[in-house]
């Protein structure tokens, strides 16, 4: 419990001004969450109609349901031939921030359809994706870069500024963000057809985001407890809304879970891989061995950014920063560190807020009982009886940062490891090792947490925790022996 706060505080808002233009469109709050502050900007300002046409008739089906520019492969001959540089439009709307990020969103698709539209030529015929286009045109790279400066973006396309949570409308203002009611603004392939599976792909993100207000709530109240505690255990009146907190992040995390799970019957495992092709990136990626020169940036030396990627969602990682889940030090987790850079700004100075403010008041010490200062003996059966329960309700929320992590390993097996050899995910990490990396960390904090806690309490923390670490167990076992079959028939090693 530091009394001296060192970490500088961190604004959640709980009005999310969403007619204020001057703010970030991504912001932080305990009623959206990690969701953008209003609903994503849909139409350009007409400076850029030819921006808007273009990405009209680019995807492989377009709205209308007709062959897209992308399934002539015709976009790159129109972007070499007639497609203006609208830069000099783009000054002008500076101090609009939510435009500003609009304008981000659809640069990054041209550019993503750009550099990989030979890639899916080369996919559809059933070969390898080859090489993508090296150089980046002028008319996209001056202004990408410009939006992308301005919102606080890498010039490439990202998870929250661009293709997941910045990408949906509604078609009822008034029925809110109801599934049902959300739509794509952009896509690649089929993704303007709200049954197909690019659109479940990314509406199901969006879904599970929704609930992250209450994630963000119960995060800071339960380090505003740990903050106030007055000694090793605090009193009955902290631990009580300290457990509070704990419930409400719970609650969250089961919620956003079972959104997760709808992922199956919203995105066919069948048809993942092929509107894959233009999310990847450009670090570790075969199709960019060098990475791409952006025309006038950089003195036309190659760049590299990774590509989007659910791993630039805010939600896991806030969990890992305010659990002080300890992770290996090997170069997988090198990757989950270069992750937190693909997100904005405000996401970023959040969680790294979190992490350090949950480290100075010893949150997990705390919650945990780990630092009881020898004045509360067994007599002060009553918070005994709470920091049970506190233990109780930590392990069950690391349980659902493993229950997200183990559906993943499911996902990324079903999705793409029985359908592709290609050997890394759209963000670059190693598809075999990388997720499982993370998963034995929670596994491993589990163990140790419930071994803690028998330790110091002869009855362990309860039948549902018993359930949930027997199971959780049993699931480690089959990790490894899924993990090390697919590292022999590849033949990677373990990492
Ligand atoms: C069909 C569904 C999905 C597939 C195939 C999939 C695939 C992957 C892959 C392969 C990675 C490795 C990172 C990389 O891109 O290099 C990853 C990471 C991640 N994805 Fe997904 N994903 C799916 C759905 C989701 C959803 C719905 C979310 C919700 C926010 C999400 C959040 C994450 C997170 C947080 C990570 C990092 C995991 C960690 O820290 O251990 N993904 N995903």
């Amino acid at each position: 419990m530091g009394s001296l706060a060192t970490t500088p505080p961190f604004q959640v808002l709980d009005d999310t001004r969403p007619d204020d233009k001057s703010l970030p469109a991504f912001m932080v709050s305990t009623t959206r969450g990690f969701l953008p502050r209003m609903d994503p900007v849909v139409s350009l300002p007409a400076e850029f109609d030819a921006l808007e046409s273009i990405l009209q008739r680019m995807p492989v089906k377009t709205a209308s349901g007709e062959p897209g520019l992308l399934a002539l492969g015709k976009l790159g001959d129109e972007v070499d031939g007639s497609f203006p540089d609208l830069t000099a439009a783009m000054d002008r709307y500076e101090d609009d921030l939510p435009v500003m990020n609009a304008l981000y969103r659809d640069y990054s698709f041209l550019a993503s359809a750009y550099l990989l539209e030979p890639c899916h030529e080369r996919f559809v015929r059933g070969e390898g994706y080859g090489l993508g286009r090296q150089r980046l045109p002028r008319n996209i790279s001056q202004p990408i870069a410009r939006c992308a400066e301005i919102c606080g973006f890498k010039p490439f396309m990202e998870y929250a500024g661009s293709y997941a949570l910045f990408n949906y409308r509604l078609v009822d203002p008034a029925a809110g963000l109801e599934y049902s009611n959300l739509r794509l603004i952009r896509a690649f392939e089929h993704g303007l057809d709200p049954e197909s599976s690019e659109a479940g792909f990314v509406l199901v993100h969006i879904d599970m985001v929704k609930n992250s207000g209450p994630l963000v709530a119960g995060t800071m109240q339960c380090l505003e407890v740990a903050s106030r505690a007055s000694s090793g255990l605090g009193s009955v009146e902290e631990r009580t809304a300290l457990n509070q907190g704990l419930r409400r992040i719970l609650d969250a995390m089961t919620s956003i879970n079972g959104v997760m799970e709808t992922m199956w019957g919203k995105s066919r495992p069948t048809e993942y891989t092929s509107f894959r092709t233009f999310i990847f990136g450009i670090t570790s990626q075969s199709m960019f061995p060098d990475g791409v020169v952006y025309e006038g940036l950089n003195d036309d030396q190659p760049l590299s950014f990774r590509g989007e990627s659910g791993a630039n969602d805010s939600m896991v990682p806030l969990m890992d920063n305010l659990l002080q889940v300890p992770m290996p030090s090997t170069p997988l987790t090198e990757i989950l560190k270069d992750f937190r850079q693909y997100r904005p700004s405000n996401h970023k100075a959040f969680l790294q807020h979190v992490r350090d403010r949950s480290m100075e008041v010893e949150l997990r010490a705390f919650t945990l009982g780990l630092k009881q200062d020898g004045q509360e003996g067994s007599g002060d059966e009553e918070k005994r009886e709470l920091l049970r329960q506190s233990r109780g309700l930590w392990l069950q929320i690391l349980n659902q940062v493993r229950d997200f992590r183990w559906r993943h390993w499911c996902f990324a097996r079903e999705y793409i490891l029985k359908r592709t050899a290609h050997p890394t995910a759209t963000g670059g990490s190693p598809i075999v090792t990388w997720l499982p990396n993370q998963l034995e960390a929670v596994l491993a904090d589990m163990a140790d947490i419930n071994d803690v806690a028998r330790r110091d309490d002869a009855r362990g923390l309860g039948r549902t925790c018993d359930d949930v670490m027997e199971a959780a167990m049993r699931q480690r076992e089959t990790l490894r022996k899924e993990v090390d079959k697919y590292c022999a028939e590849r033949g990677v090693a373990r990492g």
